[in-house]
């Protein structure tokens, strides 16, 4: 009874040796840059699993796949070398994750093995910084005073790291300058507006990202001033005394906008 246990236990340990050797030892990792084209080389499955290139059509060597995932990568059975087999693109396999990892199981038979394939999918600068609109609508008052800050909304790229948006540069101007923080964009403004001088003005703004070249996107911030009416007005006739007892229309000029026009009727006696 006693040997008979013995036995079990013995048999036990190598099932778990056997399993152990298979899910533990059996990860290989690898590293691609995303949008290789299909035949790229990743590596050699052969050369690190130690196993002659000419063994692997016997071993039935393949990447495991049930049938409903895209398979990205594939083993050439005359050298062992790991290849891309379709396009790999890193945004559309991880979105904006920092780290893309593509797992792959990779099978060889007689005897049955399985080995976790780890692919490191490195981004490349593939995508260009954008804005959501193509056009920005501010308005702002002219009685606004300096250092009033107007967010805009940032530009995205898809890409990650130094290949996201790393710095703006505003179209030189004479009343705005741009406040970039970690998460936020504003239009600062350096000097006051003066809605008599000008009522609109247009400002190209361009978000780079960090590649060598940098990819850029653009957008037009139309900034609309809006009147404080901050004129005194000044009457059209300063020499308007009459003798005669009379009604007259003045119209009060004012260099401010339509609202603020106004119409006065004034009547006076002479005594
Ligand atoms: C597989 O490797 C052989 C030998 O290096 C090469 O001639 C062949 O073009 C490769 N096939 C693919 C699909 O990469």
């Amino acid at each position: 009874f006693n040997n008979m246990l013995a036995t079990i236990g013995f048999g036990a340990q190598i099932v778990a040796l056997l399993l152990s050797f298979n899910l533990v030892d059996g990860d290989l990792s690898y590293s691609v840059s995303e949008e290789m084209r299909s035949g790229s080389v990743i590596g050699n499955i052969a050369k690190d699993l130690g196993l002659e290139a000419g063994k692997l059509s016997d071993r039935k060597v393949r990447i495991d796949n049930d049938g409903s995932r895209k398979i990205y990568v594939a083993i050439n059975l005359s050298n062992g070398d790991l290849i891309v087999a379709s396009r790999i693109d890193r945004e559309g396999l991880c979105g904006d994750k920092a780290s893309c990892v593509l797992k792959e199981e990779l099978m060889l038979e007689n005897p049955l093995e399985l080995h976790r394939i780890n692919i490191r999918v490195q981004d490349i600068n593939d995508n260009y910084p954008r804005f959501n609109k193509e056009f920005i609508k501010i308005e702002i008052s002219e009685s606004a005073v300096k250092g009033a800050r107007f967010p805009i909304e940032e530009a995205h790229d898809a890409d990650v790291g130094q290949y996201s948006v790393q710095t703006y540069n505003l179209q030189r101007n004479d009343n705005f300058i741009l406040g970039v923080e970690t998460n936020s964009v504003d239009l600062i403004l350096n000097k006051e507006l003066d809605r008599e001088k000008i009522k609109e003005i247009d400002l190209l703004l361009t978000a780079l990202d960090g590649g060598s070249p940098p990819k850029s996107g653009t957008v037009i911030i139309h900034v609309t001033v809006l009147d404080a009416n901050d004129n005194v007005p000044v009457f059209s006739q300063s020499r308007w005394a009459s003798l005669t007892c009379r009604t007259e229309t003045l119209t009060r000029t004012d260099r401010s906008a339509a609202p603020f026009k106004q119409t006065l009727l004034l009547s006076w006696f002479l005594l």
